[in-house]
């Protein structure tokens, strides 16, 4: 059956590495015999708002609802946009809209890139963090008061219901059962955050209660991050805020040599709305245009949602060839984030062969 895909390029290094996720999509489908129908839409970047004044059609949600999934590039362009208009334009309606309640990030030490941690090869790190994507600190509750006076204040209210934490705990629960450690890792900050966080916390401890065999440890957010830097071998699945989760999610991949190669995929597991794949990385304004970017938090997105969509077979064999092209890392292949004098171009190639056999 055909798999019908909404594709957005949006800003910057976004429009250089989806074609190459798309062509590494493409091999893939090819190989494993999987119909992809592609829609491009060239709404959600900052272009459009220059020629709108919005981000995006005011139909947008009817336009995209049906799809079976969103593959987006990355949004934001400050010197354009002012970044809280274009994200909250675009990306974050999407999440929300579409009740994304799942931002899985994996953090995965792969063979052939350096880890700027003393001595950690691949293997050593291998963990999800698991990222609440629609509440929490990312609130439009609060506002500015007696603006431009000595008394102005700024409040933005942190919301964490019940509900949107028991879903993304049940997740992240499920997902530790499923794997060989079975350890979960709850990101907390109740000794200062005195009113969300023993909730959080609360919540915890009550879902693990229905999971006997899952390992249960928290740390506060401060201490957490330095354990990502001392002892990333600790971690198998990371529960987060979304703020925390953030935050988790770009240091983990940076752990792992570079944040470029990192994915991600916003989960509507009930499956009423299109889930979205995306890299964890932005826009990259400083090397977008210089054909330099690395494609693979991008391909692995698209590997991500092969999966998402059925076909896990597909995306392994995207991970595995991005995988063996990095094991040899052929400085001419690789991009300049991880020590080469390719492009975008060359490595997606590369990947994409190794995907076709
Ligand atoms: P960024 O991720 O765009 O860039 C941070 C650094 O990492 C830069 O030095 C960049 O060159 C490098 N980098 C990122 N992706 C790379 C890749 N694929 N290959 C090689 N190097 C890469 O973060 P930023 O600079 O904080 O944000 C730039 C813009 O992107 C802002 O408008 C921001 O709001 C937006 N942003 C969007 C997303 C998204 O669309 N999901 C995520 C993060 C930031
Ligand atoms: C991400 C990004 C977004 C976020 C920004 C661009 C709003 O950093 O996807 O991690 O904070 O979620
Ligand atoms: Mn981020």
């Amino acid at each position: 059956m055909t798999k019908r895909i909404a594709v957005i390029a949006g800003d910057g290094i976004g429009t250089e590495v989806v074609p190459e996720g798309l062509r590494a999509l493409d091999a893939a489908c090819k190989r494993f015999d999987i119909d992809l129908e592609y829609q491009h839409f060239d709404f959600a970047c900052c272009d459009y708002y220059l020629q709108h004044g919005q981000m995006m059609p005011d139909d947008w949600f009817d336009q995209l609802k049906d799809f079976d999934a969103l593959f987006y590039g990355a949004v934001g362009w400050p010197e354009k946009v002012p970044d809280h208009i274009s994200l909250w334009g675009s990306i974050l309606q999407f999440r929300r809209a579409f009740d994304q309640y799942i931002n899985l990030r994996p953090c995965k030490l792969l063979p052939g890139i350096k880890s700027p941690l003393a001595d950690r090869t691949a293997g050593e790190i291998d963990f999800y963090v698991v990222r609440e994507n629609t509440e929490g600190e990312y609130s439009s509750i609060g506002g500015r008061m007696y603006e431009g006076t000595e008394r102005e204040i700024a409040i933005q209210e942190t919301v964490m219901s019940r509900a949107g934490i028991d879903r993304v705990l049940k997740y992240a629960f499920d997902l530790a059962q499923s794997r060989p450690r079975k350890k979960l890792t709850s990101a907390t900050k109740s000794n200062g955050i005195s009113i969300t966080m023993p909730y959080w916390d609360e919540r915890v401890k009550a879902m693990a209660e229905q999971y006997a065999d899952v390992d249960v440890d928290q740390y506060h957010i401060d201490i957490l991050t330095a354990n990502f830097v001392m002892h990333p071998d600790w971690f198998d699945v990371v529960v987060a805020s979304n703020l925390f989760g953030d935050i988790l999610s770009d240091l983990g991949p940076a752990c792992t040599g570079t944040i470029a190669v990192a994915p991600s995929a916003n989960i509507n597991p009930d499956g009423n709305f299109p889930s979205m794949f995306e890299p964890v990385h932005g826009s990259a304004p400083d090397i977008a245009g210089k054909g330099i970017a690395n494609p693979i938090g991008q391909i692995w997105s698209g590997a991500m949602m092969l999966d998402h969509l059925g076909h896990a077979d597909a995306g392994k064999a995207i991970l595995d060839a991005i995988e063996a092209v990095l094991a040899e890392a052929d400085p001419k292949v690789m991009t300049p984030d991880i020590r080469g004098q390719g492009t975008t171009e060359t490595l997606g190639r590369a990947i994409t062969e190794r995907i076709a056999g």
